[in-house]
């Protein structure tokens, strides 16, 4: 099968009338199996400075595949590795396929037994033809390049016949969305609703700074993974893009990306920036405010989308508190709430142009976590609402923006089922 990377698909949906071009199109080589792993491997340490250029682009399948940062494993290790993809080690699952618990020697990066060397979430992804696997390169050609602590880090990957699986460093605390929707843990803090909201700010701001030029274009809080300290890294660059060059204002794609994320003009044109993650980021941040998923189909009117409900209590002072989340109690600032949701109504901008850039929305909120804020932190504030009857909320439902060449991109939802 022909497949193109860096390429974009055309625009087929009835709101676009955009010619896709190609970023730089390369012909990927047919696929092939490349079980033939070396016995070790060295993962270079996470380095902002290893990217000193921007990213080579475009690379052939077989340039991605041999990517020396990247261990390729067989179909076979990873079944040792994860006891058989046993369902006792899933440890999620997503749209597009599993996520297992698996072992691996630290070393020699073969199977090892459950419980010892280092452990690893194996994804295995549903056999989806074509679009799965150029989601599949995709990942691995920007994973197995770009390096940041706030990235999750990809491993290996294994390409077998039919089996496409990558293997991930493994993050304790598993998605934001796991922690902010869910009921059972603890709910989370607002000084770690502002570190996790820090961190995916680092991390999306390394990728639209000018060595990397990446649009994200699927930022949500189940893409927000988080190690044993909360520090949070970006996992799923399935959808991710090269961001225009030249004197290019935007890339136009086939619009894909979550129902309730994904920026109002993306979602109309297919024009795509790094503004389209900016309005992202906006949406996590008001999910991280208020507790509420962007989409809950459980809710009546307005308050079924998150942004449509909240917009107009971002910017008063005095009406803030009832968009906050009851299970933080009050306790929060109330100056930083108010900041971190101004912060939101700017990224949220219907406006691409007049939302921030990442690195502002990030020096913004490191200002939030400066000594003086946080030192009010621990004293609780003025309990500034009587509780208000709220479901605990269900699970959400997702959509990717991919719709057959007819539909329109906003289809109906794509549900996701995930165990933990
Ligand atoms: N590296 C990892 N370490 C620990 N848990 C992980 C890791 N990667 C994924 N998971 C778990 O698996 C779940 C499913 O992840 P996956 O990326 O497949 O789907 P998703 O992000 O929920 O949905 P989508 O398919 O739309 O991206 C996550 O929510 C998380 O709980
Ligand atoms: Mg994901």
């Amino acid at each position: 099968m022909g497949n193109c990377l860096g390429s974009s698909a055309k625009v087929d949906t009835a709101q676009s009338s955009h010619v896709t071009y190609a970023s730089g199109v390369s012909k990927v080589s047919s696929r092939t199996s490349r079980s033939s792993a070396p016995s070790t491997l060295t993962i270079p340490s996470f380095s902002e400075e290893s990217n000193s250029s921007s990213l080579p682009t475009p690379r052939t399948e077989g340039e991605i595949l041999s990517s020396p940062n990247l261990k390729p494993f067989s179909f076979a290790e990873l079944k040792n590795a994860t006891r058989n993809f046993r369902p006792d080690s899933l440890l999620g699952e997503g749209g597009f396929g599993f996520v297992f618990k698996g072992w691996i020697d630290e070393n020699t990066f073969t199977a090892a037994k459950p419980g010892s060397g280092m452990v690893v979430a194996v994804k295995k992804l549903k056999p989806e033809g074509f679009q799965g696997h150029k989601e599949w390169l995709t990942e691995v050609n920007y994973l197995g390049q770009l390096h940041h602590p706030n990235l999750v880090k990809l491993i290996g990957y294994c390409l077998e016949g039919e089996n496409r699986l990558l293997v991930y460093e493994f993050m304790p605390k598993g998605s934001l969305e796991n922690h902010l929707f869910r009921r059972g843990p603890q709910p989370l803090s607002w000084a770690v609703r502002m570190k996790v909201a820090i961190g995916a700010a680092r991390g999306l701001s390394f990728l639209h700074d000018a060595k990397s030029q990446v649009i994200y274009r699927d930022f949500k809080a189940s893409n927000i993974l988080l190690d044993a300290d909360f520090n949070a890294k970006l996992s799923d660059f399935g959808l991710a893009k090269a961001g225009p060059t030249g004197d290019r204002t935007h890339v136009s794609t086939q619009v894909m990306g979550t129902h309730g994320y994904a920026a109002p003009e993306y979602v109309a044109t297919g024009r795509l920036t790094a503004k389209s993650d900016v309005y992202s980021f906006g949406v996590v941040l008001l999910e991280l405010l208020s507790g509420r998923r962007a989409v809950d189909k459980t809710k009546v009117g307005v308050e079924q989308n998150l942004v449509d409900w909240a917009k107009p209590y971002l910017g008063d002072k005095r009406k803030l508190f009832r968009i906050m989340d009851t299970k933080l109690e009050g306790q929060y600032p109330q100056k930083g709430a108010y900041t971190a949701a101004t912060l939101a109504m700017q990224c949220l901008n219907n406006e691409a142009k007049l939302r921030p850039k990442m690195a502002d929305v990030l020096a913004t909120l490191e200002q939030l976590e400066a000594p003086k804020n946080s030192a009010a932190l621990p004293q609780p504030e003025q309990h500034l609402f009587s509780v208000t009857h709220r479901k605990s909320p269900m699970r959400q439902h997702r959509s990717s923006l991919n719709p057959p060449p007819s539909a329109s991109p906003l289809r109906s939802h794509r549900q996701s089922p995930r165990v933990h």
